[in-house]
């Protein structure tokens, strides 16, 4: 998935002739899952059509302050326009618009957004070979840059004028890339690794039976899919579930019992900077586990229970730097027993939810959490969707792992 995947792209075409690759540009910004709005300048639709742009983009195109052609004209917020956006690409950028730009002049509805804007700004110049080396140019790029925008830089190639040299505009694919590497490298999660675990664990009694319990993994799979969204590095150690998972830098690792999710997690966590245990691990399986499948007998059958061994509890014992977060399940005094584990298991954050919440626990897709830091600090969250708890998990990692 892509790092624009649910993202608003603003997209600011100007009057080049290589306007008409703008019109490519919006159908790969939408395959890659984003929703793109197109603000143009008023010489820009003489290279290039709205009704085109409108309909690849299946929104509405603005071009002027208002809708002139409008019998009830409507003021066009440009405003409202650069706030909605999470990104905005000029492209092309033309010499006259960048130097508009770099002045802060607003005469038309494109450089009055480009100053309202709040998100990044991504500029793509295209001109010929002589106006891109132009000194004038090279100023204007260099304050533009200065002012926080991102440069993707002109190709070279041959130019609408004939000539050969730099200052074709970067080619549709190329803007996408630069972008998604430039979105994926100031991601908040960048360059950390993070262990997480999931679902439950089964005990085997003989070759076909086996102790389990009710966890979906739901709540873990939701972590380790944002983790992957904000940057992270991730190897989600996975009990038996249905669930998939395909998502950029997670490794599913799947294990069947406790023993085999300590063994995996043991094996990455001297090199994660987090570790999140949300599995519902057993803490008993059978002593001895038969060799053939048991028969049925005459009268009661007792099996005969040992520990298994408490996974975040080792890691607490063996924590170097690691960020270590684990989940209670309480049903009874609820917040001194999930501090006493805190505090007993060495944690930096625990995770409670109570099975007596409406909309917690296994197998929904909502959860009520309340956290309780290292520092003692309760904070309650409302009923929200697994994934929006594991954003808040997540984030607050992101605030702590830097502190
Ligand atoms: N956990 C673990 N290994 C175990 C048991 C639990 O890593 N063998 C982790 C869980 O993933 C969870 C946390 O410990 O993050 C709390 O699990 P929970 O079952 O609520 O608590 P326990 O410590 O097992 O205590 P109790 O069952 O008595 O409440």
């Amino acid at each position: 998935m892509s790092v624009l995947s649910g993202k608003k792209v603003l997209l600011g075409v100007t009057a080049g002739i290589a306007a008409y690759k703008s019109t490519y540009l919006v159908r790969l910004l939408i395959k890659k899952g984003a929703e793109v709005k197109v603000v143009m300048t008023p010489s820009a639709k003489e290279f290039v059509t709205p009704l085109t742009l409108s309909t690849l983009s299946k929104n509405e195109v603005f071009s002027s302050f208002t809708n002139e052609d409008d019998d009830n004209a409507q003021w066009n917020n440009h405003v409202e326009l650069g706030l909605w956006a999470d990104f905005f690409i000029i492209a092309p950028a033309t010499a006259n618009t960048l130097s508009k730009m770099a002045q802060g002049q607003s005469d038309n509805l494109l450089v009055a957004t480009y100053l309202s804007a709040k998100c990044p700004v991504y500029i793509a110049p295209a001109m010929d070979l002589d106006m891109y080396k132009h000194p004038s140019t090279l100023e204007t790029l260099s304050k533009l840059e200065s002012f926080g925008n991102a440069i993707v830089p002109a190709e070279h190639g041959e130019l609408a004028s004939g000539l050969v040299g730099k200052g074709r505009m970067a080619e549709p694919e190329n803007i996408v890339a630069f972008l998604e590497k430039d979105i994926a490298d100031q991601l908040p999660l960048k360059g950390k690794k993070i262990v997480i675990t999931a679902g439950p664990t089964y005990e085997a009694i003989d070759p076909v039976r086996f102790i389990g319990n009710h966890s979906s993994g739901k709540m873990g799979y939701a972590i380790a899919e944002k983790a992957s969204e904000l940057g992270a590095e991730v190897v989600l150690v996975s009990g038996p579930t249905s669930l998939q998972l395909q998502a950029p830098n997670v490794s599913i690792v799947r294990v069947t019992s406790a023993q085999e999710m300590y063994d995996a997690v043991h094996l990455y966590y001297p090199h994660c900077h987090t570790a999140i245990l949300s599995a519902a691990v057993a803490d008993y399986r059978p002593k001895n586990v038969a060799s053939e499948k048991i028969k049925k007998k005459e009268g009661e059958m007792t099996i005969e229970l040992e520990k298994t061994q408490d996974i975040l509890a080792s890691l607490g014992k063996i924590k170097d730097k690691q960020f270590l977060v684990g989940f209670a399940l309480e049903t009874q005094n609820e917040l001194d027993n999930a501090k006493t584990k805190l505090e007993k298991k060495n944690l930096d954050l625990i995770v409670l939810n109570s099975l007596k919440d409406k909309g917690a626990g296994f197998g929904t897709d909502t959860n009520k959490v309340t956290f309780i830091t290292r520092n003692n600090k309760v904070i309650p969250f409302e009923v929200k969707s697994k994934k929006e708890v594991a954003y808040d998990i997540l984030q607050h990692i992101i605030d702590h792992i830097d502190a």
